[in-house]
């Protein structure tokens, strides 16, 4: 089908519970770093949804930096090779750093990450994801904030793609199989 909703079979998050979520996390946010001016990353291409609608939930000021990484360097994400493609344009020495990404999946980008930004002398570095996968972590991760444990399963929508559709889609989901074939 030519409509991009009807691919999804089984919608695990709508807009209203991600918003609501987001909502959530954002007043958290928002009294811990109470006082503090914030800096807040996205990763490139898939949170910025995420960053988009979480920032906006914050009553506060703030600054927003991106990044991008690829961990696609030797082929797999499981040769461990991350590679920054686009880095901060802001020095974030002294700097209260949140981090934020739409998942944790085996936590390669992210633990990455932490240990880049850590060596350039932050006050502090933290990781906001909406979601997080337990099963299929193979790397030291802790973020701060998580909007939701999910299963072990190939989700997309609000950011997250099959071969770079999909990311548009307003809910998260799982593909039917028709996609696949
Ligand atoms: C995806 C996702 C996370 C990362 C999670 O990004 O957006 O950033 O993978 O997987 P991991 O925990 O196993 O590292 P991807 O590198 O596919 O690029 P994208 O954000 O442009 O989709
Ligand atoms: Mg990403």
């Amino acid at each position: 089908s030519s409509h991009v909703e009807n691919d999804l079979v089984n919608i695990l998050f709508t807009e209203e519970q991600i918003q609501q979520r987001l909502a959530e996390m954002a007043l958290q946010i928002t009294e811990d770093y109470e006082g503090r001016d914030l800096l807040v990353v996205g990763v490139l291409r898939g949170a910025v949804m995420v960053m988009a609608d979480l920032a906006r939930s914050m009553p506060r000021h703030l600054e927003m930096d991106w990044m991008a990484v690829s961990s696609y360097g030797s082929g797999t994400k499981s040769s461990g090779v991350v590679r920054i493609l686009k880095d901060l344009d802001t020095d974030i020495s002294g700097r209260d750093v949140l981090i934020v990404d739409e998942i944790i999946d085996t936590g390669l980008t992210l633990s990455w990450l932490v240990n880049n930004l850590s060596s350039r002398n932050p006050a502090s570095v933290e990781i906001a994801t909406l979601l997080r996968k337990p099963e299929a972590l193979s790397m030291p991760v802790e973020p701060k904030y998580v909007g939701w444990d999910i299963p072990n399963e190939f989700v997309v929508g609000y950011g997250l793609d099959y071969r770079e559709r999909y990311r548009n889609l307003r809910d998260i989901g799982t593909l039917a199989p028709h996609v696949y074939s």
